[in-house]
């Protein structure tokens, strides 16, 4: 039986900001006949623009948090040794007191934890199923000659469907997989929140019933905790039995199903560069480590300078503050209501880091192959200096097989919010925007390939107007 308190969440209480600002950094708007040309000259790829002709940056929460007095004290604090350094020993201890980990191997960032763990782990020909593999993740199991497989269930697909938990694994896709062949299985990864499906959260129940499937069949069980708090403030919100439980004790036990983990720490560690493994097993962490000394650097420092592994060590306690945390998850969610009480189409219900407006729904009338998403994130740059990304058909690219275009059920543009850095009246501002673009929506129209970029076309391609 599904154990889950749940009903559609209006706020009568208004949630105030637990900090205040410390140091600012200037942003200007660009008048819209600069904005058009800017674009323009960047082939209407947005990745393409300057940060300086944007005036409201959502294209990610990835590395573009603000650090807190505490964080920047650490800063001050690097120890920059080759090795042992005393800000790996306090990423360590970090490590162990939030998640419960014995052993940490540093990394650049997420893919460069992804990119060791899956030398080791995979085999040619393994699979790795999980809920919804993130891009890097899916590219590095597939660089090794594996197959990531998603298995969420299916009101994951499903934009206008609410569902408390909807980044959680369907258990008999899952079941299915593994009775195939359950020693093809390379690993499962969990990825929390589930980026890929809208920042939604997986539920404990869940991933207890995950791990009892895996520990039956012998199969390591590993999570993407990019987002691990973000994932534990909905379990407290969301999940019965866990109201009164606190954030650290549900990262605790969210983590104690597991038998290690991968993070990008530029999300829900607050830095702005930086990630590691963490694991129990120390022979598993012994063929890990020569590979994470040939790829991202010695074990102590693994790609980071030493002042970053103590910005992310304190980082690490500061994500699960819940007072940050409740004020974090409304300010996604006041954007995400204010846009959807206006009549814009949004991925509900609104995930933790992003707010996804569906494309599709937005711009019936331009046609998937002509990029409703991307079409709608130039529109938005254009009408008021935001920058947000396609995450749609641009991005799912050509099956390699066919050279087919993949039309991805959910064609989506994300604006992710940054932590600590946006106020409300900022929201204000992107959600004005957006109802202008919806407003003079029917005379958009939609864009081609001027250069397609062979891979990661999204980061490289160019585009011209449809006529
Ligand atoms: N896993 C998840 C769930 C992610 O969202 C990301 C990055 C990674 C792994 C890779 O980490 O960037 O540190 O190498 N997501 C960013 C985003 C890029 O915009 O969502 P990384």
């Amino acid at each position: 039986m599904r154990q889950i308190a749940w009903c559609t969440l209006t706020y009568i209480f208004m949630i105030y900001p637990p900090y205040k600002i410390k140091v600012i950094e200037k942003i200007s708007l660009i008048p819209r006949k600069e904005r058009e040309e800017r674009i323009r000259e960047a082939g209407y790829n947005l990745f393409s623009l300057q940060s300086k002709d944007i005036y409201i940056d959502l294209l990610t929460d990835s590395g573009t948090g603000a650090m807190s007095d505490n964080q920047w004290a650490g800063i001050m604090l690097g120890d920059e040794s080759y090795a042992g350094s005393i800000n790996f020993k306090h990423l360590e201890e970090a490590v162990k007191s939030v998640m419960g980990f014995k052993y940490v191997l540093p990394t650049h960032q997420g893919r460069g934890a992804e990119q060791v763990l899956d030398k080791i782990l995979i085999k040619s020909g393994q699979v790795v199923p999980g809920n919804m593999h993130f891009d890097t993740t899916r590219a590095h199991i597939e660089n090794v000659g594996g197959r990531a497989i998603d298995c969420a269930i299916e009101e994951a697909y499903q934009p206008d469907t609410e569902n408390p938990f909807k980044g959680n694994i369907d258990i008999s896709k899952l079941e299915n997989l593994i009775n195939k062949d359950p020693k093809n299985i390379a690993y499962i990864l969990i990825t929390v929140t589930c980026n890929n499906g809208g920042g939604q959260p997986v539920s404990l129940e869940n991933i207890r019933h995950v791990h009892e499937i895996a520990k039956k069949n012998n199969i390591p069980l590993f999570v993407d905790a990019a987002r691990y708090a973000e994932n534990a403030f909905f379990i407290k919100e969301r999940e019965v039995g866990y109201k009164n439980k606190s954030i650290p004790e549900i990262v605790k036990e969210m983590m104690s199903y597991m038998d290690g983990c991968t993070v990008s720490a530029k999300k829900d560690a607050i830095t702005n560069i930086g990630g590691f493994i963490a694991l129990n097993d120390k022979k598993l962490y012994n063929k890990l480590a020569p590979k994470n000394v040939l790829f991202e650097g010695f074990i102590t420092y693994g790609g980071m300078a030493g002042r970053d592994m103590e910005a992310l060590a304190r980082g690490l306690f500061e994500g699960t503050d819940e007072d940050y945390l409740r004020y974090r998850i409304d300010q996604v969610r006041y954007l995400g209501e204010k846009l959807s009480n206006a009549g814009i189409p949004i991925m509900k219900p609104i995930g933790g880091h992003a707010v996804f407006i569906n494309g599709r729904a937005f711009l019936p009338h331009v046609k998937q192959e002509n990029f409703s998403s991307q079409t709608l994130c130039v529109e938005c740059y254009i009408e008021g200096g935001i920058r947000g990304v396609e995450v749609g058909t641009i991005l799912a690219g050509r099956n390699q097989k066919t050279g087919e275009n993949i039309y991805p059920k959910l064609d989506l543009m994300r604006l992710a919010i940054p932590r600590r850095v946006y106020c409300r009246e900022h929201l204000d501002y992107v959600c004005e925007t957006v109802i202008n673009v919806y407003k003079r929506r029917e005379k958009i129209k939609g864009f081609e390939f001027d250069f397609e970029s062979p891979t990661l076309r999204h980061f490289l391609s160019t585009f011209k107007k449809v006529k």
